[in-house]
């Protein structure tokens, strides 16, 4: 558990080995944000999609004059965008023209456990394979693709590797008739030669943030709105914890409106005045300035960093210009119906937790679940296929660890302090999610029921915890 800073030696915050943000040439901000390629479909069956997935390196002029080679799918250097209906069959066929085994996780998708890119299911270099799953008839949401090659994850994440997913629902929801915009929020690390940096001491420990956040590929674009938004914002990082903020021309922050957690619209809308979107998780906002001008902003969050390291800074992420709305939109007092799952007949148990080791005479980092490193070989938990099941997740470690779980969507019962004097349990709201941000010293409690039998996995969405093992399997049965 808690484990003592005062004689670790945390690598400095400056000797960090981007390169200064003031000295590269970055191309242009506040240029208007761009709508995200779409994966066309290639069949003519509305119930069928079908298409290919090239993930290989391609170059991108990121700094003037110094090309970055990045890793894309379909030679895209903005993310991808797939667009699929409930019900839909898919068949997507994943060509591997990296260096590298890879394979496509479907992140909070409900698709059998043989489909759904695990790290024992590696495609080589060179190698092809067909995904193929047919969607079920109440997943409308929002999702997205990465690979999760066994070691390597985070290295091909930050290499430009992630799209994103929109489940439209069969029937009309009660936004389905207001204009949607994507925000894709990544993290780029570059070398001053344009090259991409490879992690430091301080990402090996932290998790890798860069020095530009972008948005759909772009730094700091800006947005022209007229009327009133959905918007769908994906934390595509591999570490970044965004504190969203907006603020108003003066500086002012304005409340957020949300309408939508991963796994689809809330059952009312909520506002917040900031929002935590830790790595992995996706929420829907809806969107209706107040002025003409307005920014968005991951203010400064600390708490998910440990000793030495500075704390993420205040970044913009982008600009909005728009025609004020006094009113904005009325919207339904209930979003959606949300039934909550019932009694549950098991308790499942994780523990996130650091230690220090000494290899070599430097100092190490351990990331463990339940004590142990992630084993390809090993099952840690077996759950029944069907069977309502309580997850209590509680995290001993001094930093946040994004607690994620494959197999569809969760649905939070608790957040507390595991020491109750800390104060009183967090206040949530019932819907549905994959991914949850789980504090230092906190406990966390949902419900969930995997409806497939085989191998899941769970992990820390921080991508270098998540490499170094905070991992395990699940077998269900
Ligand atoms: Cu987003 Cu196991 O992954
Ligand atoms: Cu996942
Ligand atoms: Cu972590």
């Amino acid at each position: 558990s808690g484990m003592n800073h005062a004689g670790m030696r945390m690598p400095a915050a400056d000797l960090t080995n981007a390169a200064p943000l003031a000295s590269l040439d970055v191309l242009p901000k506040g240029l208007p944000l761009s709508t995200l390629p779409v994966l066309a479909n290639q069949s003519s069956d509305a119930q069928l999609f079908k298409a290919t997935l090239t993930a290989a390196p391609m170059t991108h002029e990121i700094i003037k004059g110094k090309p970055t080679t990045i890793w894309a799918y379909n030679q895209s250097a903005a993310p991808l965008l797939i667009e699929w209906t409930e019900g839909m069959t898919v068949e997507i066929e994943l060509i591997n023209d990296l260096p590298q085994t890879t394979t496509i996780h479907w992140h909070g998708l409900p698709v059998p456990p043989d489909q759904d890119g695990a790290p024992q299911d590696g495609v080589p270099p060179k190698g092809r394979r067909m995904y193929r799953f047919t969607l079920p008839d109440d997943c409308a949401g929002t999702y997205w693709f990465h690979p999760h090659p066994h070691g390597i994850t985070h290295e091909q994440v930050f290499r430009g590797l992630a799209g994103v997913i929109v489940v439209k629902p069969k029937h009309k929801d009660a936004l389905t008739d207001v204009k949607e915009v994507h925000w894709v929020v990544t993290d780029l690390k570059l070398n001053a030669d344009g090259r991409i940096a490879e992690n430091d001491a301080n990402d090996v420990m932290n998790g890798r943030e860069g020095q530009f956040l972008l948005v759909n590929g772009q730094y700091q674009p800006s947005l022209n709105v007229s009327e009133p938004v959905r918007v769908r914002l994906w934390n595509a990082t591999n570490a970044r914890f965004l504190n969203l903020q907006w603020l108003g021309e003066s500086g002012q922050a304005q409340d957020l409106l949300q309408i939508g957690t991963d796994g689809g619209l809330l059952t009312a809308a909520e506002s917040h005045s900031t929002l935590l979107v830790a790595s992995g998780e996706r929420v829907e906002l809806l969107l209706s300035p107040k002025e003409s001008k307005m920014s968005v902003h991951a203010s400064a969050y600390n708490q998910g960093k440990m000793g030495g390291a500075k704390p993420t800074p205040a970044t913009p992420l982008l600009s909005i210009h728009a025609s004020p709305m006094d009113k904005g939109l009325e919207l339904p007092a209930q979003l959606r119906a949300i039934s909550p799952l019932g009694g549950a007949t098991v308790t499942q148990n994780v523990v996130f937790s650091e230690t220090m080791s000494m290899e070599n005479g430097v100092h190490q980092m351990n990331f463990l679940l339940n004590g142990k490193k992630f084993d390809m070989q090993r099952v840690d938990f077996t759950s029944k296929e069907g069977e309502i099941e309580e997850w209590r997740v509680e995290n001993t470690s001094d930093m946040d660890h994004p607690f994620h779980i494959h197999g569809g969507q969760f649905q939070l019962q608790r957040r507390e302090w595991i020491d109750p004097s800390r104060g009183s349990p967090t206040a949530f709201s019932l819907a549905w999610k994959d991914t949850v941000n789980v504090k230092s010293g906190e406990r966390v409690v949902f419900k969930m029921v995997q409806k497939h039998k085989g191998l899941r996995m769970l992990h820390c969405h921080i991508l270098e915890h998540e490499d170094a093992g905070m991992m395990a399997n699940l077998n269900v049965v």
